[in-house]
């Protein structure tokens, strides 16, 4: 009897055991927890792209639970968000690094708890990706939007030669960046210059303001370029949209008349302002792309698929961007579903 009520115990243990293990593995209709934390909740581009992602989530058949922070622009406050997130029993993190050369804590913890991380937006160098086969990276390629920029800019300065307004066969120039070390700031600067150059347009620098990806602070540095080169100045090319909208506060509030202006982004600001030409261009980074390529990354690593995006060398997804006009004597020319929304 005692061996038969052993037996039964056994019975009933292994069979509790296995229920357990069960549960644990990922199952298509469990809820998905995703904790995203991003560098600056106050970031233009940054917002759009989150609330792309929540409404993608939103959307989903599966239960999908977002836990959202902002660093405010502090890599110690989004070490502890992290530890945070994975302390809640978060299954995936999307990471959008304060300092893309400081990952090393987040990967340490998210390794030890083996929660896969997505890193997006400011992309952290190779080597660091390289360190945990669970690590990833949604963004686009920073190079491919200096191109497009210098080529939309290229385009215009063609079709309207009264833009070199010293007619001296030069165009005078100045650049705002974004972030000093930002990969974007770097190559967008770098190769929209270079691409004017290989169009034939010779090109003179006259000045360079650090703004931090930021309207106002844009707003104030062109105000102080207005006062030392003033109508001398032929061109602007903006890292980004906020930054182009600040150049373009800083004429309205002189008596200059406007230069062509480009950005970067296609946000909404950004793209009102080119529907209504007030600046001659963007270069459309496709957040809502990136936010929905997350998404679904996310959940199917929370599933255990195969991921629906094809990831470059197993870890890279980068969305294309797209050049953006309303100019119709350029030879690009306005992408009327953009412009028209
Ligand atoms: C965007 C900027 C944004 C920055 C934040 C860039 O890709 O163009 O608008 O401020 O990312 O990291």
């Amino acid at each position: 009897m005692r061996n038969r009520i052993r037996l039964l115990l056994l019975f009933l243990s292994a069979l509790l055991c296995l229920s357990a293990c069960r549960s644990r593995k990922p199952e298509g209709k469990k809820k998905v927890r995703i904790g995203v934390s991003v560098y600056d909740g106050y970031d233009t581009f940054i917002s759009e792209l989150t609330t792309a992602f929540r409404e993608a989530a939103a959307a989903e058949a599966r239960s999908v639970q977002i836990e959202l922070s902002d660093a405010g622009r502090s890599q110690e406050v989004q070490d502890k968000a992290v530890r945070q997130m994975l302390d809640n029993g978060c299954d995936i993190i999307c990471v959008n690094l304060v300092d893309r050369t400081a990952p090393g804590k987040i990967i340490d913890m998210a390794k030890k708890k083996n929660v896969p991380i997505i890193f997006f937006n400011r992309e952290l160098v190779e080597e660091d990706l390289e360190r945990w086969d669970k690590l990833y990276y949604v963004g686009a390629d920073a190079k491919e939007s200096g191109v497009l920029q210098g080529e939309l800019a290229a385009a215009y300065l063609k079709a309207h030669p009264e833009a070199d307004r010293n007619q001296d066969g030069v165009i005078q120039y100045v650049v705002l960046e974004g972030e000093a070390g930002h990969q974007d700031a770097i190559l967008r600067t770098e190769y929209a210059a270079s691409t004017l150059k290989e169009r034939g347009i010779a090109l003179e620098k006259l000045g360079y303001a650090l703004a931090n990806w930021n309207r106002s602070q844009a707003q104030t540095q062109v105000q102080q370029l207005l006062q030392s080169y003033g109508t001398r100045i032929e061109l602007i090319l903006a890292n980004n949209d906020d930054m182009a909208l600040g150049a373009l506060d800083a004429y309205r509030a002189s008596n200059i008349p406007l230069p062509p202006i480009f950005g970067i982004d296609g946000t909404e600001p950004g793209l009102s302002a080119v529907r209504d030409q007030s600046l001659t261009g963007t270069v459309k980074n496709n957040g809502i792309g990136q936010a929905e390529a997350m998404l679904s990354l996310a959940l199917s690593l929370a599933a255990g698929e195969k991921s629906a995006y094809t990831l470059d060398r197993g870890k890279y997804i980068r969305i294309p961007y797209e050049a953006v006009s309303a100019d119709k004597d350029s030879s690009i020319t306005a992408r009327s579903t953009e412009l028209s929304r």
